[in-house]
């Protein structure tokens, strides 16, 4: 796990890290633009032991990606949900779901641990910025009725490091949408938290979920062989802010739909069906 200081992004360079042997070989020759997050992903990797990355960076360069698939060796990532990113993924996906077409989202941060110290460097300011901003696209993409094709909400994240809070980090979100005959309706959050104490359950809940996923395994009907998940754990997701999927799957942010994800598969493993809120039993008689 990895939950080292938030590094810059690294450049994906052809020959560099694109691919699992010219990765495996910059890392031989100490090429510079391999983050040392990347050098610990790397390592489990080759040691078949999962690896989740909690920061916002690309640890999992091309070339990364593709050594976990080689060895069916899982990893997760990026960047723990534990504050404003999670109620957003709640917030959005209910407003947007109940006809309410956000148009404008502005997120303002401040706190003053040592992680708000590493993030007033831009680089890696920048990489938490790519993280946070993203968590709304799926949910407005899926709403073809609020939004025109490509359309999408204003969306801001600000983070400052102001040393006297501490780790008590406040989170100020205005949320501006527009409603039923063109009226308008703001909902403002200020939300105040210990970083440390929201993102240690995360950390525990990936570790166990991680380790329960090396565990599990799966066949259709009629097929003859058990198979293990994709080596990109998208079940993680739920404590996730910009969760990786296997290539080519979908990415989603809702916090319910992770949820539900999460609790269906692990109802699966003990045989029951997946949950289902029709509660037809307390509406047929
Ligand atoms: N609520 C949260 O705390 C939260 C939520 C989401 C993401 N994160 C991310 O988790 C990461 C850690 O946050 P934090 O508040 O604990 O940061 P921190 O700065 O307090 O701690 C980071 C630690 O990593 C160590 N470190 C730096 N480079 C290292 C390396 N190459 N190898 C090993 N250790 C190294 C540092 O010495 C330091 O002790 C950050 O990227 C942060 O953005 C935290």
């Amino acid at each position: 796990m990895w939950t080292a200081n938030t590094e810059r992004y690294a450049d994906i360079l052809p020959g560099v890290n694109d691919t699992a042997d010219n990765l495996l070989n910059s890392i031989k020759t100490g090429h510079e633009e391999v983050a040392p997050s990347t050098v610990f992903a790397v390592a489990s990797i080759l040691e078949n032991t999962p690896f989740i990355n909690g920061s916002p960076q690309n640890t999992f360069v091309p070339g990364a990606l593709q050594l976990a698939e080689q060895r069916n060796a899982f990893i997760g990532g990026d960047d723990f949900k534990s504050g404003q990113t999670k109620m957003k993924s709640a917030l959005v996906d209910f407003l947007i779901n109940a006809g309410i077409k956000l148009t404008s989202i502005a997120s303002y941060n401040h706190l003053g641990n040592n992680d708000g110290k590493n993030l007033s460097s831009q680089k890696q300011f920048r990489s938490k910025e790519i993280s946070k901003s993203n968590v709304v696209d799926d949910m407005v993409a899926a709403n073809q009725i609020l939004y025109e094709k490509d359309e999408h909400p204003d969306h801001t994240v600000v983070i400052k490091y102001l040393p006297a809070v501490g780790d008590n980090k406040r989170a100020l979100d205005e949320y501006y949408a527009e409603i039923f005959m063109g009226g308008h309706q703001t909902i403002s959050l200020f939300n105040i938290c210990e970083d440390s104490l929201l993102a240690s359950p995360l950390i525990i809940d990936l570790v166990l979920i991680a380790e329960m996923m090396t565990r599990i395994s799966w066949k259709a009907d009629g097929a003859e062989e058990y198979k293990g998940f994709h080596s990109v754990l998208s079940v993680l997701s739920y404590m996730l802010k910009a969760p990786l999927t296997p290539p080519g799957t979908p990415v989603v942010n809702s916090l319910n739909k992770q949820r539900s994800a999460l609790t269906n598969i692990f109802r699966a493993c003990v045989g029951l069906q997946p949950e289902s809120e029709m509660t037809l039993e307390h509406k047929l008689f």
